[in-house]
């Protein structure tokens, strides 16, 4: 039996996190390219132009070009093995993406060099500082006119409150992109672009007298740079970086390969590997204890012809081993692990064993949600994975009574996946759940869902509430009063939520009725993320 903590230390599991266009699945492509996991870039996304359509088993998604389906890619790398867990790309669906975030042990930051910080990189990188993930800066598109390196800096400290330390400091100004500093080791390294850009690029490493040579002015400038980092203190730092207080930050450009090749090094130099996890009890679970996993997404009829449902589990301890019979820590039942597959892009291959880090797609998965646990022989439960403060609320009604078995039915499967939250009250009935959802596209796919899995044909109607705190069994009558303001029980955990027009209607509340108890639904967030 392999050694399970060497496996675990070899492990690098992490996300891209960015606002939508800054190049997420450019660079998913270009991480996977150099890595040598596809020939051709354009195997994971597919998008238009690019090589295979693998992820659009949607039609909303094919329609939207965006990417709801979060796919783990696996792929070895200089004796390390990567596992890529892919976030969805649209902020409707941020709550997917903290349920990924939830499975990583770091996350890459990809900002555009023209736009620095947008709004879905900062919700995003909240969730990274709630959940202390340490986070790596990749400055993208530096080959298109942008902003300067050093302003750059400056918004990422301030945004962030992390301190920004360069591992690359680019040669030549956006748009101009000759090469990078290696502030590491002191090597300057030319960029060239090779035809078509879905190869690796030319990476040159050039001496100084070479690089003053040859790059002239913008070497110059880009030494002096350097230098003035390193005056001010703005070098990596291991510890610093760990504690979620500093981001290495590299410049480069996803799409012509440039410094793609440099971001899998830090990666694998600098990415912490899986660590013991601690349960719901703040108690650790060794990485060489038996088998235990996260499940973080449960995905529904990805697969067309076999109309499967696949759950992701992130294994925490243990080895796995295909066939190993699991306990599901929240009803105590066997789960048979027959059916386990690794599944890249769409393709899916079977899987017979993995370790700490590594991501198992299991098939079948009936009675997993994400945020379960599933363990081997000493028992352990995982903190919950919070949910997100939903915005937007509308009542669902199937438009043929006829069709209303067809309707619940559809309606819990996609409350379990966690699609939409699912809210109910006396007051309406089951024949008329309230749908909450962080993001109004959400809507839109448990309307195309029930429809195309179900055969329900479903109504919406908006309600005007915007936003949910959590309350209590003693505030609800209170609250239940007010105008602008509902009390509604969450399905899948029996939480009463709070639902009120605005957030001036909230405090009003408050401030009339001080002991009633509302509270955020992601504790110890800021305002951005509610
Ligand atoms: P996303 O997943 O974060 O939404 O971004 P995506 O990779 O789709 O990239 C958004 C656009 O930015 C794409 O162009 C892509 O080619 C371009 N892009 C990504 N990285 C770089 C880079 O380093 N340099 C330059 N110059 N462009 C980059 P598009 O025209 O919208 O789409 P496509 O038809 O090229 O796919």
């Amino acid at each position: 039996m392999r050694d399970v903590v060497g496996e675990a230390t070899q492990r690098r599991t992490f996300a891209v996190i960015s606002h939508p266009d800054a190049g997420k699945s450019t660079m998913t492509e270009a991480l996977a390219l150099h890595a040598s996991a596809i020939q051709q870039a354009g195997a994971v996304h597919g998008k238009a132009g690019r090589r295979g359509v693998t992820s659009d088993w949607m039609a909303i998604e094919r329609a939207r070009g965006i990417s709801i389906t979060s796919a783990a890619l696996r792929f070895d790398y200089r004796g390390h093995v990567f596992n890529l867990v892919d976030t969805p790309g649209h902020a409707d669906f941020s709550e997917d993406t903290y349920r990924v975030l939830a499975a990583v042990d770091c996350a890459v930051m990809l900002i555009d060099a023209a736009k620095g910080m947008e709004p879905q990189t900062m919700k995003l990188f909240e969730v990274c500082r709630h959940r202390r993930i340490p986070v790596i800066t990749f400055v993208n598109k530096w080959d298109r006119p942008g902003r300067d390196a050093l302003e750059l800096l400056d918004e990422i400290e301030e945004r962030t409150g992390l301190r920004p330390t360069p591992i690359t400091w680019p040669i030549g100004i956006p748009g101009e992109f000759r090469g990078v500093i290696d502030r590491l080791s002191g090597r300057a390294i030319r960029y060239e672009r090779t035809p078509g850009g879905a190869t690796r690029a030319l990476e040159t490493e050039l001496t100084a007298e070479q690089a003053q040579a040859e790059l002239g002015a913008a070497w110059q400038q880009a030494s002096e740079e350097a230098a003035l980092l390193s005056a001010i203190g703005a070098d990596h730092d291991q510890k610093a970086f760990e504690a979620h207080e500093s981001t290495p930050v590299l410049f480069g450009a996803a799409l012509p390969n440039f410094g793609v090749a440099r971001l899998l090094d830090a990666l694998a130099e600098l990415a912490p590997p899986p660590a013991p996890r601690p349960d719901e009890d703040g108690a650790v679970r060794a990485l060489d204890a038996p088998f235990s996993g996260l499940v973080f997404k449960v995905q529904a009829n990805m697969d067309r012809a076999h109309r499967d449902r696949i759950a992701f589990v992130r294994v925490c301890s243990g080895r796995f081993e295909r066939g190993m019979v699991l306990t599901h820590a929240a009803t105590g039942r066997p789960f048979a692990t027959k059916y386990a597959q690794s599944v890249f892009g769409q393709d899916r291959t079977t899987l017979d064993e993995a370790y700490p880090g590594d991501v198992v797609g299991l098939v079948n998965a009936t009675a997993l949600r994400p945020g379960d646990t599933l363990y081997e022989r000493s028992p352990v439960t995982f903190p919950t994975i919070p949910s997100f403060a939903p915005e937007h609320f509308a009542v669902a009604r199937v438009r043929d009574s006829g069709k209303s078995k067809q309707f619940r039915r559809g309606i819990d499967q996609l409350d379990a996946e966690g699609v939409i939250q699912v809210l109910r009250s006396d007051r309406r009935g089951d024949q008329a759940p309230v749908l909450a959802a962080v993001g109004p596209m959400q809507f839109e796919v448990v309307q195309h869902r029930m429809l195309a899995e179900f055969g329900a044909e479903i109504s919406l109607d908006r309600l005007d509430y915007t936003l949910a705190r959590r309350t209590d069994a003693a505030s609800a009558p209170a609250l239940d009063r007010e105008r602008g303001c509902e009390v509604l029980t969450r399905s899948h955990d029996g939480a009463l939520l709070a639902v009120f027009t605005d957030r001036w209607r909230m405090r009003s509340v408050k401030a009339d009725q001080p002991g009633l108890t509302l509270e955020p639904l992601i504790a110890d967030t800021t305002e951005e993320l509610r």
